[in-house]
């Protein structure tokens, strides 16, 4: 997904010494699949591993429901209030090995630089903006977008508006990457592509910052508190192919057909384990005959996950913006009773907004999905209800 970059001040060739103001610059690696996978260097004032204190953080676990009761499940994730700041605020409701799905509702802004040490992060921004800050520099955030943070950056996010936040959050196990199929044999994006390398933001402009910087670092849902000698963004230059980078929704190509376009058309990433899609405003099944609606299906294979974010979803009753649908593996589902028979005479066009994720394992509902459970929705499918 992201093609190569560079910023800042670099040395000629890699590996070459370098210095500022008589003192020796620091490079470091940051890549994946240790020293044979996707990397950037980046060159520091400070050696970035010094450090002076190290101690245990909070936990951050997601408590299990203790009942499992494999229904299909509406989140009222809307009713969860605001709390803590956009890390430590985190409302975790669906997960499982390879991604846990939550919501972040902010009450204040976040303070202390925070790293996920063993995730990267999709942050779709349903309400609100903000810029993040980090080793790679200060990438701007609007209102619509997806904010893919790789593993190991240490970073603070600035909210415009703390209060009038709200934000999709994933944690993924494995690498978050464009689409395989979407990419060319050298890796970039296809003509055929719903969005191409213009679409996706990189840090405009490096941060500058000195002195001891203090660091929550997440690695398996624990938190340990570094205490480091040199401020991380004390980043000269940097170049490569890993970094935060953002992706607008709205600048998602829609993809319309005649008759009903499968949710694969949609993808906008993937990850190890799970898809995530989306639903943007677009013409849909205009053939005169068509069913211009989902058909009922089963995912006998997945979990699917589907967060509104926006218009109106006409194949879904009850659920509003900041709803969060899961429909299980093995059991079907599709549009609710009186949704085909409006669908006859409506617009043959869609104004909804949404983001899907589905997963290739169960998803687990945790105990804060619980609070926020529509017990009624396994049922709305009914003649009774
Ligand atoms: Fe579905």
């Amino acid at each position: 997904m992201r093609s190569y970059r560079r910023l800042g001040e670099l040395p000629r060739k890699r590996h070459m010494r370098i210095e500022r103001g008589g003192r020796p610059v620091f490079e470091e690696l940051f890549g994946r699949e240790g020293f044979t996978g996707p990397s950037s260097l980046l060159y520091h004032l400070g050696m970035p591993e010094a450090a002076h204190d190290v101690v245990p953080g909070a936990d951050d676990r997601a408590a299990m429901e203790l009942e499992q009761v494999h229904t299909h499940a509406h989140l009222e994730a809307w009713r969860m209030q605001p709390e803590g700041d956009i890390v430590s605020g985190r409302g975790w409701l669906l997960v499982n090995d390879d991604v846990r799905v939550g919501v972040a509702v902010p009450e204040r802004q976040q303070e202390t630089l925070f790293v996920n040490g063993s995730a990267d992060e999709v942050l779709f921004f349903h309400r609100g903006a903000a810029t993040l800050h980090s080793q790679f520099g200060r990438l701007p955030i609007a209102e619509g977008d997806y904010l893919v943070i790789p593993r190991g950056t240490v970073h603070r996010i600035e909210l415009a508006a703390p209060q009038a936040t709200r934000v999709l959050v994933l944690e993924c196990t494995g690498l978050v990457d464009s689409p395989e199929r979407y990419r060319s044999r050298n890796g970039q994006l296809l003509e055929a592509a719903p969005y191409s390398e213009r679409d996706i933001r990189a840090p405009e402009e490096l941060e500058q910052a000195d002195g001891p910087a203090e660091v929550m670092l997440k690695r398996g849902g624990r938190i340990t508190r570094y205490c480091l000698d040199h401020h991380p963004f004390d980043v000269i230059g940097w170049d490569g192919t890993v970094y935060p980078c953002a992706f607008s929704i709205h600048d998602f190509e829609p993809r319309a057909g005649r008759f009903h376009v499968p949710p694969p058309t949609h993808q906008v990433f993937q990850a190890p384990g799970l898809v995530i899609c989306n639903f943007v405003p677009r013409k849909i099944d205009w053939d005169p005959e068509a069913v211009a609606l989902p058909y009922h299906h089963s995912n006998l294979d997945s979990d699917e996950v589907m967060y509104y974010c926006g218009g109106d979803y006409s194949a879904r009753r009850g659920v509003r913006e900041g709803s969060l649908t899961h429909h299980v593996g093995g059991v079907p589902h599709g549009p609710q009773p009186g949704a085909l028979e409006a669908a006859l005479t409506g617009a043959r066009e869609t104004s909804e907004l949404a983001v899907m994720i589905d997963t290739f394992r169960p998803l687990h509902r945790t105990q804060a999905a619980r609070q926020v459970l529509d017990t009624c929705y396994p049922y709305s499918w009914s003649a009774s209800s």
